[in-house]
């Protein structure tokens, strides 16, 4: 078939998995927070170093190199019929603070793995690979999940609005990326959109972050669809004052706002009836945040997921009228509510869970088919594709994208995340196998 294969069961791949978990533990020790946790965020100097680490081994593999005026980096492996879109894999190496060192790299380093493996077994690609380094898959820095995707599906409204977006120290996206080294003026981030017809397929390895296929003993799940994350932005201003002098029935506290409104988020949750609404409140700030100041300013950030979108959206709703309730009975001023964004979900194509299918019996891999409840960069590959027809997020039409797991221990966005060099050399074999298959449709 020209890709490689054996008729006695055994896998036609050799992977380096001990080689694979060296990159794993060098590239967690470019981190701003001890081992075992690992930090890394955007247009860090940590960042940039693990920039550097990924293009390094991207040359060292023999691929063309090309990286985008956001810091997106591609890695191609040109094919036979280099016209044809490509077969695209990859994933992000940005880590929210105290995280672990799995989440998002196991897709890039394993995908490079995946590459050198097939280029080991003498594969020859028609279409070419091409293994990506997403910029920003954690909102962690300027509140915008998935940076270098989205903008890549050519999402005009946020190449407007990073023009103006800043961190949490005033610090300006354009400004933060120059002194990463991408100088870039605003029409600059134009250039990031990529054509429709770029690449043919595209596929993520990534952990499963959560307890599934663990619990059930199952090394890989196929990922049919990815299930529709929202966040919002809340504030409340309030007069403040004296934590001992102002008696109660004279403050507005925008803390308390704050407070009620993320029991509100959970009660909606709760009483969308479905298990698979889920909501949570992961920052909240006060201002000015001393112990004898009643805060006169909260700001707090709200992720809403569900695999249905307008159940979601319904909880959406009820925090918006929520958060006007709190603010008129305590007399804060609801001085932001933002919807920051507010995604569709998006489904697999058959073409390439078949591939993957295909593979995984190849190796003889047990496999789930699951939706993953964690975004990720295939949710916006998943625009590039020919089919999706409304950019406006409501006619969602699928796609090309789905990816596969490997085992965790059930955790992630914490040090203790896991992944056995056996779960991960399962996943850069079906990847390879996959990428392979896809790559001579
Ligand atoms: C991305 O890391 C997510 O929160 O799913
Ligand atoms: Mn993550
Ligand atoms: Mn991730
Ligand atoms: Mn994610």
């Amino acid at each position: 078939a020209g890709f490689p294969s054996s008729d006695d069961g055994e896998s036609p791949f050799s992977v380096d998995s001990e080689g694979l978990q060296r990159q794993i533990d060098e590239l967690a020790s470019f981190s701003d927070s001890p081992a075992p946790s690992v930090t890394r965020v955007l247009y860090s100097d940590k960042d940039g170093q693990a920039r550097r680490h990924i293009k390094g081994i991207m040359n060292q593999l023999g691929l063309s190199v090309r990286e985008d005026a956001v810091g997106n980096i591609f890695g191609r492996w040109v094919g036979s019929e280099a016209g044809l879109g490509a077969v695209a894999t990859g994933s992000h190496v940005d880590a929210i603070p105290f995280s672990g060192k799995y989440d998002g790299v196991v897709g890039v380093l394993g995908a490079l793995e995946a590459i050198s493996t097939l280029k080991r077994s003498g594969f020859q690609p028609k279409r070419s690979l091409e293994v990506i380094m997403f910029t920003s898959e954690e909102p962690t820095r300027f509140g915008i999940s998935c940076l270098g995707s989205r903008l890549m599906a050519g999402i005009e409204e946020l190449a407007q609005s990073l023009i103006n977006v800043v961190d949490n120290q005033n610090v300006s996206f354009l400004e933060a990326a120059s002194s990463a080294g991408y100088k870039m003026h605003p029409e600059d981030l134009h250039s990031v959109f990529l054509k429709k017809d770029s690449y043919s397929a595209f596929i993520e390895l990534h952990i499963e972050q959560g307890p599934i296929l663990e619990k059930e003993g199952i090394p890989i799940g196929i990922v049919t669809a990815i299930a529709a994350p929202a966040s919002i932005k809340v504030e409340f201003e309030g007069n403040g004052g004296h934590a001992g002098a102002v008696l109660m029935p004279a403050r507005n506290d925008a803390g308390l706002a704050a407070a009620e409104l993320a029991l509100a988020v959970e009660k909606h949750v709760l009483d969308s009836g479905s298990i698979d609404t889920v909501g949570t409140v992961g920052i909240l700030q006060l201002h000015p945040g001393a112990i004898n100041s009643i805060p006169s300013k909260s700001h707090i950030e709200i992720d809403v997921r569900d695999i249905d979108e307008k159940r979601r959206n319904d909880v959406i709703e009820k925090v918006r009228q929520s958060a006007a309730e709190i603010s008129k009975k305590r007399g804060v001023v609801l001085s932001e509510f933002q919807i920051i964004n507010q995604d569709p979900p998006a489904q697999s194509d058959k073409s390439v869970i078949d591939a993957m299918e295909f593979a995984v019996k190849q190796l003889n891999l047990e496999y789930k088919l699951m939706i993953s409840r964690a975004y990720h960069d295939s949710l916006f590959m998943a625009r590039l594709s020919f089919s999706f027809l409304s950019p406006s997020h409501q006619l969602i039409r699928p796609i090309m994208s789905s990816f596969c797991r490997i085992s965790p221990m059930g955790y992630s966005h914490k040090p203790e995340e896991y992944a056995s060099p056996e779960d991960m050399a399962n996943g850069v074999k079906v990847l390879a196998l996959a990428m392979a298959k896809l790559s001579l449709e």
